[in-house]
């Protein structure tokens, strides 16, 4: 379990604390890579980040791309694009698109390797701190493309003990971000689009209640992947009335043939964490990204 779930009341402290040592690291940092769950990049960001790094150079890695609607992934490039940020997809599940990163920190720094070759200082690394709310899979990105190296401790700025940092090869050194960077929890559609992918725990909310918002996200823009997945749905009703038609089509009734709404909605969620409804990606490019 992420420590999101657990530590929610501790926001503001921890963002503090947080603050105060990105602020302190960042004149030693050339870029920031952002680690955002591609199937809800706004909601999985962190509302400080961009006044906190300033005019950093920045990467967005749209992680856990093999969950997400392939389509709306690329509009997500297309937008950052547009707006002259290096994006990528990326899966730290199986490793792929990983191989772009390096290309795309050496591109986003092109200018200071230039400037470092014309100083004569080539064997000088860029330094990468990478960033991500809990959950969204930075310690899964980090450990694949740092491999077995081990976090070092040295005797030089920006270096301190309670620094991560990886040496991934001679050009590249990455820094874990020193700190709990925090979703905007204060929203309540981002809480859930965090709760629906799992990345805060159902427990600290009424599970029914999130299935029947599931529903009406997934009815707007994935009707087709319901019918496919539960049968013919009739949705000209509420989103109770649907979950109790999906709980329905999977026998869970319960004494007087009502529907078991509750397993229901624990299935639908569980069902749609795992794919099986489809690739479906809750935020769209444009939409007050
Ligand atoms: P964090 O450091 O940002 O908190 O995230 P972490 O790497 O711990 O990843 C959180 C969960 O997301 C983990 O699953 C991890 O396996 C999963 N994950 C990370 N990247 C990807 C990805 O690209 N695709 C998919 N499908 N999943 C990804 P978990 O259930 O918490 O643990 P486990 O399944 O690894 O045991």
């Amino acid at each position: 379990m992420s420590d999101t779930q657990q530590s929610i009341q501790w926001f503001p402290g921890h963002m503090a604390k947080t603050r105060r040592k990105i602020k302190e690291i960042l004149p030693f940092i050339d870029a920031v890579a952002e680690v955002v769950d591609a199937r809800i990049p706004m909601s999985s960001r962190n509302p400080e980040l961009k006044s906190l790094i300033g005019d950093k150079p920045h990467i967005i890695l749209l992680n856990k791309c093999d969950m997400a609607d392939k389509a709306v992934t690329d509009g997500w490039i297309k937008y950052y694009k547009s707006q002259s940020i290096a994006a990528i997809p990326i899966d730290c599940k199986s490793g792929k698109g990983l191989n772009a990163f390096k290309d795309t920190v050496k591109t986003v720094l092109a200018d200071r390797l230039e400037t470092y070759a014309k100083k004569g200082m080539v064997g000088k690394p860029l330094r990468v701190m990478v960033v991500g709310i809990p959950n969204v899979g930075k310690s899964s990105f980090i450990n694949r493309i740092a491999g077995n190296t081990k976090a070092k401790v040295e005797n030089r700025p920006g270096v301190t003990r309670g620094n991560q940092w990886f040496t991934i090869d001679k050009q590249l050194e990455l820094l874990d971000t020193p700190g709990v960077l925090w979703p905007k929890f204060e929203d309540q559609t981002v809480g859930e689009r965090l709760a629906f992918t799992g990345a805060v725990k159902d427990r600290i909310l009424d599970t029914e209640l999130l299935a029947m918002r599931l529903l009406e996200n997934l009815s707007a823009d994935y009707r087709e992947l319901l019918i496919k997945r539960y049968g013919e749905l009739d949705f000209d009703c509420d989103s109770y009335d649907l979950l109790s038609q999906i709980g329905k089509k999977r026998g869970m009734v319960i004494r007087g043939g009502e529907t078991d709404t509750e397993r229901a909605a624990n299935m639908l969620l569980e069902e749609y964490r795992n794919c099986k409804i489809g690739f479906i990606s809750l935020e769209r490019a444009g939409e007050n990204a």
